[in-house]
């Protein structure tokens, strides 16, 4: 969905068009709901609290590790993403570091489920959709403004305030994940 996406390396951990059509499909195919309600409710274009009810359910499982994909959810991006190892090494290692918005890379996830980090892809600023990949901590860039967030997706650098935002989600058997 970015210029660069095309430059990636194999393990390419932006999003990239393939991946948002490929889950856009688990969607439509595991949550009814999620998947068929949006066009119609976005055309009644409905009360606010009507569409905080909305919901999807997202097959996890077939993002592989290193990979993001994204997912739109009450007409924002969602990034839903397999962290490596590495990943979580390096937010865990910086939760004592001088961070804008502090928090610890724990209470990023769901406990034990640290490979898993799931945000609202917006950016903090101005609501930009930040990049995968780029910037100084691994993380994520926004390309408006030069927000930089790292692998929790915590706010390092830039005129970002806060951390990218954690949705209401929950784990679910058959290796779904329902957000909203
Ligand atoms: Fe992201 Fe301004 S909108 S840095």
């Amino acid at each position: 969905m970015h210029g660069g996406a095309e430059t990636m390396p194999a393990r390419a951990e932006e999003p990239t068009k393939r991946d948002f059509l490929h889950i856009t499909t688990g969607v439509a195919a595991v949550g009814l709901v999620g998947g068929l309600a949006w066009p119609l409710i976005d055309q009644m274009n409905p009360a606010g609290d009507t569409l905080a009810l909305a919901s999807v359910e997202v097959e996890y499982t077939k993002v592989t590790l290193g990979q993001q994909i994204v997912v739109k959810w009450q007409g924002k991006p969602l990034f839903i993403r397999h962290r490596t190892p590495k990943e979580i090494a390096e937010a865990v290692a910086d939760d004592h570091a001088d961070l804008r918005d502090p928090a610890t890379d724990a209470s990023r996830h769901k406990p034990g489920m640290a490979e898993w980090l799931i945000v609202i892809g917006v950016c903090t600023h101005l609501g930009c959709v930040p990049t995968f990949g780029q910037g100084e901590y691994g993380g994520w860039l926004c390309p408006c403004h030069g927000s930089v967030y790292d692998t929790a997706g915590r706010i390092r650098k830039g005129p970002a305030p806060k951390n990218l935002v954690l949705p209401d989600y929950s784990f679910e058997a058959g290796g779904k994940v329902k957000v909203g």
